[in-house]
């Protein structure tokens, strides 16, 4: 596990030698929707992939890569990572900094990547224990979510308007990092649609290692979800999937 944890570390710093210094910059995007929608891809988010596999293929060639941008190649080992080069290139190309680089491993069960000690905020030398608020509930906190047009039809707009009003207030933005902060104690509540695994998987031990809980919104696993919770606790959890009602 820690030789994992020490690499997936390497991988993130390889990313944000390609992110990094075009963040701010005039770049450039392309829309990569199909449907008339808005879905950006940079120069950065392409480069910032292409760098992950490139290290991974050259130390683990058997492991099994899952990313955005480029695509499955499938391993030949049960290993598999799943990699989102910038999640949030909505706010990046806008120089908003609520994005990030999402890098899970998954053994084929669930991803794990992980520290048996729980989650960890790394600055420099320094590392910080996360640990997600407890007892919280539905009518003291902020439902966080990144935008009001992700909830796909009918059924997922009716679900969001009868949780809405039971919360203190709703906010939207944050792309993968509100998940963090709720992981770090500083948020309580994220709910979210329309994800894919690449958007999902890397959250879910930050989550679990933090005392939180992420389901789909009939608090089913989240690794193949496109409808996602996230609360920092089991009772604040709990209210929202009865809020939601919701049955896939
Ligand atoms: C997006 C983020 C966002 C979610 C969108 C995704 P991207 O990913 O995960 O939170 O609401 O559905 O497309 O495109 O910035 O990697
Ligand atoms: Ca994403
Ligand atoms: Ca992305």
């Amino acid at each position: 596990m820690r030789e994992f944890i020490e690499f997936a570390v390497h991988l993130a710093d390889l990313a944000s030698e390609q992110i990094v210094p075009r963040f701010r910059v005039a770049i450039g995007m392309e829309n990569k929707s199909k449907d008339g929608g808005y879905d950006p891809v940079t120069v950065a988010d392409r480069e910032a992939e292409a760098a992950i596999r490139r290290e991974i293929r050259r130390v683990y060639p058997d492991h099994g890569i899952l990313g955005e941008e480029h695509g499955l190649d499938a391993g030949t080992s049960s290993y598999t990572w799943v990699i989102d080069p910038i999640d949030g290139t909505r706010a990046f190309v806008l120089g908003q900094l609520h994005w990030g680089t999402l890098i899970a491993l998954n053994d084929g069960k669930a991803p794990f990547l992980g520290s048996a000690a729980g989650a960890e905020l790394r600055r420099g030398s320094e590392t910080t224990r996360l640990s997600a608020r407890a007892n919280t509930r539905l009518a003291d906190v902020t439902i966080c979510a990144t935008d009001p047009t992700m909830f796909a039809g009918a059924a997922h707009q009716q679900a969001f308007s009868r949780l809405a009003p039971r919360a203190r207030s709703v906010r939207f933005g944050g792309d993968c990092y509100t998940p963090c902060l709720v992981a770090a104690g500083c948020a309580d509540l994220v709910v979210e649609g329309g994800l894919k695994p690449w958007d999902v998987q890397a959250l879910i031990p930050i989550v679990q290692g933090a005392g939180g809980v992420i389901t789909d919104w009939s608090g089913r696993p989240a690794d193949r979800a496109s409808e996602v919770i996230i609360a920092g606790n089991r009772a604040l959890h709990a209210e929202v999937v009865a809020a939601l009602a919701w049955s896939a």
